[in-house]
């Protein structure tokens, strides 16, 4: 293990018995839809890759990257919409997939906007969940995993840019980011 992580959090194989199960919570709310499933860059990549995936129902994908981090730990509470959507969410039934949802802040915005742009419908589905840091009431439809006040690496999420490639997740270690 990294240096770095005090110590694991999810193994690979939990994380994916988790998307198998958030597939099928999805495959039954859409059976017979089309929904437009977006991914929220670059956290949600390794998420939505599995998820999409593990579903039956046919999906249309999306990606927009949003960044939220003034410092490397704190979101600054202000997302910034670094690359939009492709297509129009008008009309459509749209599934919202994030690895993490924190203060907040990003959902709040994203919800405004997709939600203003005459999205049908909105659900999100979240990896993950720290409500004890919520800034701004707002919750996932779904989600997989709920976590502490503690800063997780791994899987798409990441620290400094660093150890969005591994296949699991971790904790790091608070010495690395409390400087
Ligand atoms: P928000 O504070 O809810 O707006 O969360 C914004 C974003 O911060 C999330 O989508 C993640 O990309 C990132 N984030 C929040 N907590 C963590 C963490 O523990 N590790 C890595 N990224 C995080
Ligand atoms: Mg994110």
């Amino acid at each position: 293990m990294n240096e770095n992580f005090d110590r694991i959090f999810l193994t690979e194989d939990q994380i994916q018995a988790k998307v198998k199960e958030a597939a099928k919570w999805l495959d039954e709310r859409f059976a017979g839809k089309q929904p437009l499933a977006v991914s929220v860059l670059k956290g949600s990549v390794m998420f939505f890759c599995d998820l999409v995936r593990a579903m039956h129902t046919p999906v249309q994908l999306d990606f927009m990257t949003i960044s939220s981090y003034g410092s490397s730990t704190q979101s600054s509470g202000v997302p910034k919409i670094v690359m939009d959507l492709a297509a129009s969410v008008e009309g459509r039934d749209v599934i919202l997939i994030e690895d993490i949802v924190d203060s907040g802040h990003t959902l709040y915005k994203l919800r405004d906007l997709l939600v203003g742009r005459g999205a049908k419908s909105f659900t999100v589905v979240t990896l993950l969940d720290k409500p004890s840091r919520r800034k701004v009431d707002i919750k996932a439809d779904y989600s997989c995993f709920e976590v502490g006040d503690e800063f997780i690496v791994g899987y798409g999420l990441d620290y400094d840019q660093q150890y969005r490639d591994l296949p699991y997740i971790a904790i790091l270690k608070r010495e690395v980011y409390e400087k």
